[in-house]
Parts: structure tokens; C-alpha cells; sequence
């Protein structure tokens, strides 16, 4: 049985990530009977906070995410304690280690200790290597690492910090967050797949034209404008999260849903993807950068101008890929994806479509074929759709689209935990499944590397390429266009 109880350390308490995602995600599991009630939660940031400071901060961020506090916070807060901390001197480790020796002793756990990376990336091998020569990380129980993206900026930046945490701890003590694998629909996927003899079936080039993952967002870079330039889409949102996506939706069935199982076939799945020189790259990616534009009633400015963001910026807001992946079941299938910020609206969606019947009878030359269709609703709505084709009513010989439409959130969205409260039910519970594993992370930045190289050696670009609040350049358009498709409308 997994032993559950621990003490979570978050590196970065007084960051945004663990004020909008990890407290609310804390709480939810304490609520829900899901953390054992021996746990222990130590902030540590730089800041001189004390623990009655970060108590109303943790309970300031409940209130925010408008979660319903009920009369047992003070019991949850008294969980919570602070330590500021300088993540290079030996001293702050040892404190850590005390006060984690003292909590420990105060809820009764038995040396299991959670340590949570929700801070700047270039700490992650200086912290996890004092965790290790300092003690923190003990014999006593289990030890775990939990590491943010971004995951190293291209393949080398990758490795090294890899080799650095693996001489602290072992790969299955990581746990890499991708927060796409946490979401309910993206979990949802293998069990689309798997669990139904109809798709399963049909899964492959014998009937799917093409597949298309869109990942949009209406938002600009907010205030990110530091972080996001140097990054950009591709390494931002492509490498991670449509790769995994990807990833989930071309894998072989794992002969059983252990962890090593399901990251084998994944792991096979970005090794079939074809490979790019530069020369290729402009042939199957295509990148934009958004300028002025007006998002529903509101103007808003062109990505250049957002604050911190050079005025020359080259930096990619959009990117779009056309990915092959070379093996037996997708030979010839496109897989088509598209991300960007300041698009028309947020939305996550996966459509499958199937190869047209050999021969139609229903269609009518001045009439367009319709494909059937699967679509996969990630967010912001939960759920399936197929789309088929019925007898138009009262005429003959004429078919129409029918759309089966099953919400998923309309059943029951209340209780839909968010994707960080379940890595972090995973994580304590041992589970790795829904976490990246080392190669798919070097899998997928071998193949984004060579895209990044090819958009920064080639700087003849003519950005900004699409307004804000449309859905991107004309040539991802074109991208389809040239294999005789198009992009499903998100909406
Ligand atoms: C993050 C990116 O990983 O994912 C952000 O850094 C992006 O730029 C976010 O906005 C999107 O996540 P979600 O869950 O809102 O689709």
C-alpha cells in the first residue's frame, strides 16, 4: 500500500504558481480525505517571511481561487510553516532539515519528503545537489523531486540539468510536470482509444486523413514578456505539451497501464517522428508573432509592445507544425498542430478525421463532402464529439451532418479536479504515469531544436504576421491547404 504520508517542500512558496495552483491544489486534497492528515507543508523562498505572513498568503490564495474555506482552515494552516532561505548556503539546508525533523515529529511522519520546484529553472541543479549533500533528502523515507518547466531550452541546457539532478536523485525520485498530462480530458484520451472497440479499430492510416491538436489562447504574454521572449511557443508550449498530446494520440496500446508501460510506448511514439534538417524545416513549420489587434470589443497591443519585449523582438507568439510520424500505423498521416497566444479564443481541442468512404453516394457535386469526424474537447468545455452524416430529412438521396455531442464537465463539473491537485495526488502516491519521463523530454527537444535552430539562423522574418484575436498567419492555412485540408473551426 503507498505510504502517504509526507512533507511537501515548496521551493518558490511566495511565487505565483504555488499561490494559483499549489495551496488550492493542497487544500482540495486535504478536504477530500485524499492527504493523509499527517502531512507538513515548508515554504521556502527568499523573502523574510514568517510563518503567520505565509499563512495569510496561503489563505489569501484559497479565497482568490474562490474555493468554499470551510471552518477547518486553521487546522490546515497549522500545517504550514516558512523558512526564507538561500538556496546556495549550506546553513538554509540545515534549517530545512531541522524544521522538517520538528514537523515530522509533530504529525507523526515518517521521513517521507516531497520537495516541489516551483521556482526560476536555474536553481533547480544548484537546490537538488545541497538536498543531497546536506541530508535534507534522508534515508528515513521516500524522497521524491518534483521539477516545473521549463525543462532545459534546448537539448544541452536539457542534459545537463538532468545529470545534475540524477546525482541527487534516481529517475523514478522525478517528477517532471507537464500540467497537460493532469488534465482530465488529455487522461482521457487513452481510455477514448483504448477502451472503445470502435475507435480502436479505425485508429490508423488505413482510416484517418489527418489529425489536428490546437492549442489556443486568447491571452497575451501578460506580464511574462521576461520569460517569454527568450522562450517563445515552440519551446513554451510545442516541446512539452502538444508533443505529449501527440505523443498520447499515435502510441501503440501498452500491454498494461503501469508507468513504465505507458512511458515506453510514448517514448516509442517521438522516436517515430521524422526527423528535419534545417533546409526542411520552413516545409513543415510555420511561425507567427501577433501585432495590434482588437480581441472581441477591446483593442490590444501588437506583441512588440508588450512590456519587456524588445521592439525588434523575432520571437515566435504562434507556432504551427505539420509532424509525420514514420512507423507502421501512421505512415502518410499528418499530424497537424497549432498553438499561439492573443488567438481568437482558448481552446484546446483534438479533431480526428477519417478518410472519406471510397465511394459516396450521397454527395452532390456543388455540395461538400463531410468527413466524420472525433473531436476531443480538452478545455475550456470537457467532452466528445463525432461527427456523422444522417439522411437530410425530407429529401432522398441527401445526407447532412449529425453531430454526437457528450459533455464531460456537464456531468459532473464541480467535482473535476484541476490538473495540478492530480500530479500532486500522483506524486505522493508514488505514480509516475502522468509525468515526462528523461527521454521523452530529450526525444522531444531533439526534434524542437532543430526548428529553433532553423528560425534563428534564418532572421527574414516579417513579423508581426497575424492580428490579435484572429487565428493565426495565413500560412498555417497554406500549410493544410498544400495536402488538400483544412483546419476545423475550434469553435
Ligand atoms: C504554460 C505556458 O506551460 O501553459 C503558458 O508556459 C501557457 O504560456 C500555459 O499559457 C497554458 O496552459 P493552460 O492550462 O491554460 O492551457
Amino acid at each position: 500500500e503507498a505510504n502517504t504520508n509526507c512533507s511537501i517542500v515548496i521551493f518558490g512558496a511566495t511565487g505565483d504558481l504555488a499561490k494559483r495552483k499549489l495551496f488550492p491544489s493542497i487544500y482540495n486534497l486535504y478536504r477530500k480525505g485524499q492527504l493523509d492528515s499527517r502531512f507538513a507543508v515548508v515554504g521556502v523562498a527568499r523573502r523574510g517571511w514568517t510563518d503567520e505572513s505565509f499563512r495569510e498568503n496561503v489563505a489569501a490564495s484559497l479565497r482568490d481561487s474562490k474555493m468554499q474555506v470551510e471552518g477547518d482552515l486553521e487546522d490546515f494552516l497549522s500545517h504550514f510553516r516558512y523558512l526564507a532561505f538561500d538556496v546556495t548556503n549550506t546553513a538554509s539546508y540545515q534549517d530545512l532539515n531541522t524544521l522538517l525533523g520538528e514537523m515530522e515529529q509533530q504529525f507523526d511522519i515518517p521521513g517521507n519528503r516531497m520537495f516541489y520546484m516551483a521556482m526560476a529553472p536555474e536553481f533547480f541543479g544548484t537546490i537538488a545537489s545541497y538536498l543531497k549533500s546536506e541530508g535534507v533528502k534522508n534515508e528515513k523515507g521516500w524522497n521524491r523531486l518534483i521539477i516545473e518547466k521549463p525543462f532545459g531550452r534546448d537539448l544541452p541546457s536539457a542534459q545537463k540539468l538532468n545529470e545534475e539532478l540524477r546525482q541527487a536523485f534516481a529517475e523514478d525520485e522525478i517528477y517532471r510536470i507537464d500540467h497537460y498530462l493532469g488534465k482530465e480530458m488529455v487522461q482521457n484520451i487513452e481510455v477514448i482509444r483504448f477502451g472503445n472497440a470502435i475507435f480502436e479499430s479505425l485508429w490508423s492510416n488505413r482510416y484517418i486523413s489527418n489529425i489536428q491538436v490546437t492549442s489556443s489562447e486568447s491571452l497575451g504574454v501578460e506580464d511574462r514578456g521576461g520569460y517569454y521572449d527568450k522562450s517563445g511557443a515552440l519551446r513554451d508550449m510545442l516541446q512539452n505539451h502538444m508533443l505529449q498530446m501527440v505523443a498520447l494520440l499515435a502510441m501503440e496500446p501498452p500491454i498494461r497501464l503501469s508507468t513504465d508501460e505507458v512511458r515506453s510506448e510514448k517514448i516509442k511514439a517521438l522516436r517515430s517522428l521524422r526527423p528535419m534538417t534545417e533546409e526542411e524545416v520552413a516545409k513543415y513549420f510555420v511561425r507567427g508573432q501577433y501585432g495590434p489587434g482588437t480581441m472581441g470589443e477591446k483593442e490590444v497591443p501588437g506583441y512588440r509592445s508588450e512590456g519587456n519585449v524588445p521592439e525588434d523582438s523575432r520571437t515566435e507568439t504562434y507556432v504551427a507544425g505539420k509532424l509525420m510520424i514514420d512507423n507502421f500505423r501512421w505512415a502518410g498521416v499528418p499530424f497537424y498542430v497549432r498553438t499561439g497566444k492573443r488567438m481568437a479564443e482558448k481552446s484546446t481541442k483534438i479533431v480526428i478525421q477519417f478518410k472519406d468512404l471510397p465511394m459516396n453516394l450521397y454527395d452532390k457535386a456543388d455540395e461538400k463532402k463531410q468527413p466524420n469526424l472525433l473531436i476531443i474537447h480538452i478545455q475550456p468545455d470537457e467532452g466528445i464529439s463525432l461527427v456523422l452524416n444522417g439522411k437530410k430529412m425530407g429529401t432522398s438521396g441527401t445526407a447532412t451532418p449529425v453531430k454526437l455531442d457528450y459533455c464531460n464537465n456537464c456531468v459532473d463539473s464541480l467535482n473535476t479536479p484541476e490538473a495540478y491537485e492530480k500530479l500532486l495526488y500522483d506524486a505522493i502516491q508514488g505514480d509516475g504515469t502522468n509525468f515526462t519521463h528523461w527521454d521523452e523530454v530529450a526525444l522531444s527537444w531533439q526534434f524542437v531544436d532543430v526548428i529553433s535552430k532553423a528560425w534563428t539562423n534564418n532572421t527574414n522574418v516579417d513579423f508581426p504576421n497575424y492580428a490579435a484575436g484572429s487565428m493565426g498567419p495565413q500560412a498555417a492555412d497554406d500549410l493544410l491547404a498544400e495536402d488538400g485540408f483544412h483546419w476545423w473551426p475550434i469553435a
